[in-house]
């Protein structure tokens, strides 16, 4: 109330600037941030039709800028007009539309059984954090910006998104575009590279939600650390596949090439690696090859379809990756284009650099396994995964694998198609992250989830049977009262 009474004395006034400080401030990030706040304190965001409204106006920025969003996406990743639609533009328009159809049904407080006392009301109230801080990545720069922004929209947070500097042309749209859509006195991008993120991480923020890596996560930890802020984070890792020697190798080399090469193989969750016997290798290799073929042509490189590796230092880390082991496909690689050719290689030792790091790029190691005890004792002994895929005829197989590993996301037969359905959350575990979100996920990890009770104002001469001086009588009336757990007199 005293927020609102200060916004009010300040509207009162319209010579004074929207966000002049009470003292002098040096620091932008910290005038941002303060005017969030405001904003926030004075219940702006908390009106579910105010959520709607940010919501509607963030998909009219989806289709008002269809075109420029493709073009930037084009231009960083050389992302095609289909795989910018099917995973970075409808999958958020979908995410708004989903959010703006629940929105009520969400935001209803979640009753909660009180028995004997029926005067009483228990409930769970989804209230807004505050303020959200949003880094994203560069390899989806809309999908892993707008997906949260949604979440924490729809949740009645004011947002500071912080998109990626790399993915620079799509940066470039969420800066100066995006802004002009959302209520600006909610909602900030702030823009810079690792040492501005981290001035901006000193900050306190009420939430923080960070997709990148490991290593990234725990910078980000630890500065949330200082202020007891609590995080998401999306995390990678290395995503093992398993093929089993019962299966057709033409479907499965179909299904794993088409989720390794897409965006060019910068992908979180596409299958990182294979495991699977030697004999399996033996046929699952031209069944590789034919439907590298078949997807991209004879020269991959004059395909539309297969996308470029984001920079230079991605490029020549990916490059060298290229000499582990021994190259059964592809291998080929230009600079002046970015460009690395769907591979796969054989061969690979565990202590090569391929098999210790993250992929991130076109290139997909086999390693031989004997059996399937195998390859679950070789899962099991890395960091847990943010996704484990398993291809098998066989459902048992498929099932053992499912029951005997941990991973923050499974696939039976299919790789990441799991991402399209907003009734599943995407998270990881362990060294994958922590957190999930994706449709109701998302509004759910941006509020926190408050416990509430409103009892009788009245009806003390019942509930003074709780107070001292205790007597026999008393402790034995309050003793059947919790153990036939149908009061709250307590
Ligand atoms: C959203 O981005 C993630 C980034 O890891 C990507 O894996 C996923 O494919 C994208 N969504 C869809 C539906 O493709
Ligand atoms: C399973 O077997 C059927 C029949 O042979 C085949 O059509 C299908 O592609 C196989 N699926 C996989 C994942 O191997
Ligand atoms: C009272 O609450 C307990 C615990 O929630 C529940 O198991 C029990 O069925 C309830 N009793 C009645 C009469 O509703």
């Amino acid at each position: 109330a005293r927020q609102s009474g200060r916004a009010r004395r300040r509207a009162a006034c319209p010579g004074c600037p929207a966000h002049a400080a009470p003292s002098r401030r040096m620091d932008p990030i910290e005038d941002t941030l303060q005017r969030l706040r405001e904003a926030f304190n004075a219940g702006r965001t908390r009106p579910a039709t105010f959520r709607a409204a940010q919501l509607r106006a963030l998909g009219r920025f989806l289709q008002d800028n269809k075109q420029l969003l493709q073009d930037a996406l084009a231009q960083d990743l050389h992302k095609s007009a289909f795989e910018s639609d099917i995973s970075e533009l409808i999958l958020c328009e979908n995410e708004v539309d989903l959010a703006l159809r629940n929105l009520q049904a969400w935001m209803q407080d979640k009753p909660a059984a009180t028995n004997l006392t029926k005067l009483d009301s228990a409930f769970i109230r989804k209230e807004p954090f505050g303020l959200v801080l949003i880094i994203a990545p560069w390899n989806y720069p809309l999908n892993l910006t707008l997906v949260p922004l949604v979440g924490a929209l729809a949740a009645g947070n004011c947002v500071v998104l912080k998109p990626s500097e790399i993915s620079k042309a799509t940066e470039k749209v969420l800066a100066e575009v995006l802004p002009q859509y959302l209520d600006q006195s909610c909602f900030a991008v702030l823009l810079g590279g690792p040492q501005e993120t981290e001035q901006l991480l000193e900050h306190k923020f009420d939430y923080i939600l960070f997709t990148g890596s490991p290593r990234v996560g725990r910078i980000v930890m630890t500065a949330a650390a200082k202020h007891l802020t609590p995080v998401t984070l999306e995390l990678g890792g290395k995503n093992p596949c398993y093929v089993d020697d019962n299966c057709d190798p033409q479907t499965v080399a179909n299904r794993v090439a088409w989720f390794r090469y897409f965006n060019a193989g910068q992908t979180c969750v596409a299958p990182d690696y294979i495991l699977c016997s030697p004999e399996t290798q033996e046929r699952l290799l031209p069944a590789l090859q034919s439907a590298i073929t078949r997807f991209y042509g004879d020269d991959p490189q004059s395909s539309p379809d297969l996308g470029r590796i984001i920079n230079q230092k991605q490029f020549q880390r990916l490059r060298a990756l290229l000499g582990c082991g021994r190259v059964a496909i592809g291998g080929q690689s230009d600079e002046s284009q970015r460009y690395i050719a769907p591979t796969v290689l054989v061969d690979v030792q565990e202590t090569e650099p391929v098999m210790q790091e993250e992929i991130f790029g076109p290139i997909l190691p086999i390693v031989s396994v004997r059996s399937l005890d195998e390859a679950i004792d070789f899962i099991n002994r890395r960091e847990k995964p943010l996704a484990l895929y398993a291809f098998s005829n066989s459902s048992q197989v498929v099932n053992q694998m499912l029951d005997r590993t941990s991973s923050g996301n499974f696939g039976g037969n299919e790789g990441f198609i799991y991402m399209t359905l907003p009734s599943l959350p995407l998270g990881g575990v362990g060294n994958s992250g922590m957190g999930r979100y994706h449709g109701k996920f998302s509004f759910d990890t941006f509020s926190h989830h408050r416990t509430c009770l409103l009892s009788h104002a009245g009806l003390e001469k019942l509930k003074e049977i709780r107070y001292p001086p205790y007597t026999a009588w008393t402790q034995q009336m309050i003793s059947w009262a919790l153990a036939s757990q149908s009061c709250t007199l307590l």
